[in-house]
């Protein structure tokens, strides 16, 4: 099973995942219905509502009751908002395919915009009514807000560790998934803490997985098969994992290039950069790093009975590691 084989599986689940992210983006202010539907409509993976309902089904879900539709539309727009704030802060030009939002409406309408998803998002979560959803979901996003600050205070400094980075990965990105796979688990099991407790495994460790393979593709992928941009982490001066392994494991003169690039940013030590991270093999051990993660989640899986879902759940582990987009 691919990735469209997986979407094809859960077609109906998904048709409303998106029918409810579309209802939901309605407001009586132009421009945010406008924006909204602009980054909505740019596509995108939609992989965490995928995720989530795919959980939400291995665990046992009933899909005559669509909560686990809400929550992956939940999911995504909390998702959405974290990418228009993120390319603010990233200053970044192309995400799925397309100008970003703060390109075309600028930095204000974006932060704006994301705010009106961020609060939509907490709307729909009350209607699941369920105290620890609101407490996972509070926590989750304030534990987003932490990374994206602690990297924030990590951009242009090359003395940043993998300890640190890790850190940050797991914030920025792995709880949003934990949340959503032991949120879905919740929703089928909810006195089974043992599931719930798998589904988070699950989560965290394909979220690190993810961001990892996401770092690797800044430096090695296809701008028009990935939708980005590539190389906007040295651009910005971001020391993500590629940089550190290869600032640890390369020459003094070449460490020295490195240390400058992260110091400055730009774009023009880009070539240099590149080749010493594929001299030192630092792209490999990256996606080294997040295939070990992909096991481990994988691994976590046994807690659910074999079924489609779970084997989706298999393979969607290992392709957050080993996709081209
Ligand atoms: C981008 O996430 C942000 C990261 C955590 C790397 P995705 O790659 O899932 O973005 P879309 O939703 O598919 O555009
Ligand atoms: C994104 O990290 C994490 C969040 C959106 C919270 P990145 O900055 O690496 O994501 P891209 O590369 O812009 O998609
Ligand atoms: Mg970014
Ligand atoms: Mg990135």
């Amino acid at each position: 099973m691919d990735i469209a084989a997986i979407r094809a599986h859960s077609a109906d689940d998904m048709k409303r995942v998106d029918q409810i992210i579309q209802s939901r983006l309605r407001s009586n202010v132009a421009l945010i219905g406008q924006l909204g539907h602009y980054i909505i409509g740019g596509g995108g993976k939609r992989l965490r509502p995928l995720v989530t309902v795919l959980m939400a089904r291995a665990a046992g879900h009933n899909p005559e009751d669509e909560r686990h539709a809400l929550l992956g539309a939940t999911v995504e727009l909390i998702h959405t908002a974290t990418l228009l704030h993120d390319d603010v802060v990233d200053d970044s030009a192309v995400r799925r395919g397309q100008d970003t939002a703060n390109e075309i409406w600028g930095n204000e309408a974006s932060v704006l915009v994301g705010d009106f998803l961020y609060t939509r998002a907490f709307e729909m979560m009350v209607e699941l009514n369920d105290m620890t959803t609101m407490e996972v979901f509070s926590r989750t996003t304030n534990q987003i807000a932490e990374g994206e600050v602690m990297q924030l205070m990590h951009v242009h400094d090359p003395a940043v560790t993998q300890a640190r980075y890790e850190e940050v990965i797991y914030r920025k990105t792995a709880v949003l998934f934990e949340a959503g796979c032991r949120l879905a688990a919740r929703l089928a099991a909810p006195h089974d803490p043992h599931l719930e407790s798998a589904a988070r495994d699950y989560g965290r460790h394909l979220g690190i997985a993810f961001q990892l393979a996401d770092d690797a593709l800044d430096y090695d992928g296809n701008a028009e098969t990935i939708g980005k941009n590539i190389g906007d982490d040295l651009a910005e001066g971001k020391p993500t994992l590629p940089l550190i392994h290869c600032l640890a494991h390369t020459d003094n003169n070449t460490r020295q290039i490195i240390e400058k690039a992260i110091e400055t940013g730009g774009r023009t030590a880009i070539e240099p950069v590149t080749a010493a991270i594929a001299q030192t093999g630092s792209i490999a051990y990256t996606r080294g790093l997040a295939e070990q993660e992909a096991e481990h989640a994988e691994a976590a899986l046994a807690a659910f009975p074999d079924s489609d879902f779970r084997t989706a759940l298999s393979k969607l582990a290992r392709f957050s590691v080993g996709r081209e987009y």
